[in-house]
């Protein structure tokens, strides 16, 4: 019979790199992939398409609690007011709660009879898996991740056929910082890294050499 189902639990604040090497380790592991942060996402693009406020925690609730598959998908997911909607809405006990099971549900019994999931978000390695064989906390220099967040903006917007980026690189800094510090302070589920995460800063590492050394930790614990 197989064994309970692998682990990997990938965190770190805004644009680090976690999705892109959480992608890669589960190409690579064979291994179930969910980004947390698209459920957080889901939440907050429901309320803006709604015309409500992200800050009504009734709201929050109701769209949390009515969140499937097919909300997960929506482009309009990745623009930076759907990510301040998110943050926003992260910080309400009742909304982390009511996604809990849907992320544990996934780590537990990925989907296609998979041998086990990569999970990347912020409380992954703390919270929603802290059994978790290998966790990961990836962080790099606010001004990197600012200008890998601009550069993927302004990448986006000339795939879509619009002029270039809709915001600066400082906007997209002062946006992130706040986002920062809004998943650092937070009462319920700060981000912060687990006591046995391997802390990686991708600052000076590109891509191959971000993956390389991930790949190393994990192989190390599975
Ligand atoms: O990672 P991403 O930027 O897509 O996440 C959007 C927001 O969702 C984050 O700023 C954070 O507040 C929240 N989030 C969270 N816990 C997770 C994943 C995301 O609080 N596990």
């Amino acid at each position: 019979m197989a064994g309970p189902a692998v682990v990997v639990a990938v965190d770190g604040p805004v644009a680090a790199g976690k999705g892109t090497l959480a992608r890669r380790l589960a190409g690579h592991f064979g291994l179930a992939y969910l980004d947390t942060g698209t459920l957080y996402r889901a939440v907050g693009l429901k309320l803006l398409i709604q015309g409500a406020d992200p800050e009504d925690p009734a709201l929050a609730l109701a769209a949390a609690r009515a969140i499937g598959a097919g909300d997960l998908s929506a482009p309009a997911l990745r623009d930076e007011a759907t990510g301040m909607a998110a943050s926003k809405i992260a910080a309400m006990p009742q909304v982390r709660a009511a996604l809990l099971d849907y992320q544990r549900r996934f780590a537990a019994a990925p989907p296609a009879g998979g041998r086990g999931a990569v999970l990347d978000g912020r409380d992954i390695g703390t919270i929603v898996c802290p059994h978790a064989q290998a966790k990961l906390f990836v962080t790099a220099r606010p001004e990197v991740r600012a200008h890998r967040r601009y550069r993927e903006l302004v990448a986006r917007s000339r795939a879509a056929g619009t002029a270039g980026a809709q915001v600066s690189e400082a906007e997209v800094l002062a946006d992130l910082l706040l986002r920062d510090a809004g998943d650092r302070e937070r009462i319920v589920a700060p981000l912060t890294p687990a006591a046995d995460a391997y802390l990686l800063d991708t600052s000076d590492l590109d891509i191959e050499g971000a993956f390389a050394a991930a790949r190393a930790f994990v192989e190390s614990k599975l």
